[in-house]
């Protein structure tokens, strides 16, 4: 375990607050939010005591910096997903990303029209598509998962086809870790003419990304889940597919031209930019992207599936305890569900967190696919460049606790 003697939580403010605070932390949480390290906060902050301004507007000195940088940004994180800059629309999360093309593509579909999704979608990615069916009638299908956790392959080659006019998938599961084909799905729903979304929020900041090799139209992702900051992130866009939506939002600057009678959009992707954008998430969010290149994306994956195997093995020693997802020995994410029996999983969280040991209990937004595996819900830790060994022993040890004296 060399790798582990690098221990990065200096990097994250947070870690000196709690310690300082004298209390244990455990910080097992990143899947729902990751830290974030000083040099997004920097970045930030220069841009607010330096050169606060609008951009896109202004002629003076802080504005055109502020423009420079808000473009700057765009352009470090369409580098950082292999896209071109004007691939990359600003929003405030994957959350924003999927509606909006949920929004403009959902009022073209006809009622003979299918659209296919998965049941490990996070409601972000499932609820916009089951009310946009209701209210246009087209057909929402749902791909089922094997008894492994795993995404039933074969039942999604029978579902895609010719009625499909959308692929809308996760690309890492939320809950279980699963990572899902869609290099090889979208190719197959691109066959039909379909327009392919991935939800990457899951994967961006835990992997490669290679936005151009997975070969999707449209790919979502968070800030707040990639080290920056809340309130940020992007929707990628292959050009042709975002000149072809229609805007979401209407407002200043996504427009070209406004007269009594009419309105011409802005250009891709400032169409979809209403309104004076989060300028100083933008700025962070690239800091953030700055701070993952310089560790280097394949680091950031090996450190967290070793952690994830570590954890798992670990886990998987207490009795009474289940892991809900697939294995160390698949390619999953670092995602760790599992399930204690005769023991709810929010009571377990809340336990835990009075032991100092952060993790999410519940349905993780993805209400479907707990109904699916007849789940209250699970028990997640989730981890980040920062989490360590130790971290993971915690968890173990607090569990353990919980189990012996309020389990079965
Ligand atoms: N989607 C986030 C999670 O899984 C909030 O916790």
């Amino acid at each position: 375990m060399s790798w582990f003697k690098k221990n990065r939580q200096n990097d994250f403010p947070t870690y000196k607050f709690e310690r300082g605070a004298g209390r244990p932390y455990h910080f097992l949480d990143s899947a729902a939010s990751a830290l974030t390290p000083k040099i997004v906060l920097e970045a930030m902050d220069l841009y607010y005591r330096t050169y606060r301004a609008n951009v896109h507007r202004g002629l003076y000195r802080a504005s055109a910096k502020a423009t420079a940088s808000y473009e700057a940004a765009r352009e470090n994180i369409a580098n950082f997903l292999h896209a071109a800059p004007e691939e990359v629309v600003f929003t405030r999360g994957a959350t924003e990303s999927l509606n909006l093309v949920a929004y403009s593509l959902a009022a073209t579909l006809q009622p003979e029209d299918e659209v296919v999704i998965s049941i490990m979608e996070h409601h972000a990615n499932f609820v916009p598509w089951q009310q946009f069916a209701q209210r246009f009638g087209f057909k929402l299908r749902i791909i089922p998962i094997t008894k492994n956790f795993e995404l039933d392959k074969e039942e999604a080659r029978k579902i895609i086809g010719p009625k499909t006019k959308i692929l809308s998938l996760v690309h890492v599961s939320n809950v279980l870790g699963t990572v899902n084909p869609v290099k090889e799905l979208s190719a197959l729903a691109h066959q039909y003419g379909a327009t392919v979304i991935v939800d990457a929020a899951q994967s961006v900041g835990h992997r490669p990304v290679d936005f151009a090799e997975l070969g999707c139209d449209f790919l979502a992702f968070s800030g707040h889940k990639t080290y920056g900051p809340t309130g940020i992130g992007a929707l990628i866009g292959r050009y042709s597919a975002l000149s072809q939506l229609s805007p979401f939002l209407y407002g200043g600057e996504m427009i070209a031209e406004v007269t009594k009678e009419y309105s011409v959009w802005n250009e891709v992707p400032h169409k979809f930019e209403a309104g004076t954008p989060n300028i100083a998430g933008a700025i962070g969010l690239s800091a953030a992207v700055d701070y993952m290149q310089e560790i280097g994306l394949d680091e950031l994956a090996k450190h967290e599936r070793e952690l994830t195997a570590y954890a798992i093995a670990q886990l998987s020693t207490i009795e009474d305890v289940t892991i809900i997802g697939p294995g160390a020995d698949q390619d999953r994410g670092g995602a760790v569900s599992f399930s204690v029996e005769n023991i709810h999983p929010h009571d377990l969280a809340h336990i835990l967190g009075n032991h100092g040991v952060c993790v999410r209990g519940g349905h993780h937004c993805a209400m479907p696919l707990m109904q699916e595996l007849d789940l209250p819900g699970t028990t997640r830790a989730s981890f980040g460049i920062y989490s360590q060994p130790k971290d993971i022993d915690a968890l173990v040890k607090a569990v353990k606790y919980v189990r012996n004296k309020f389990g079965s």
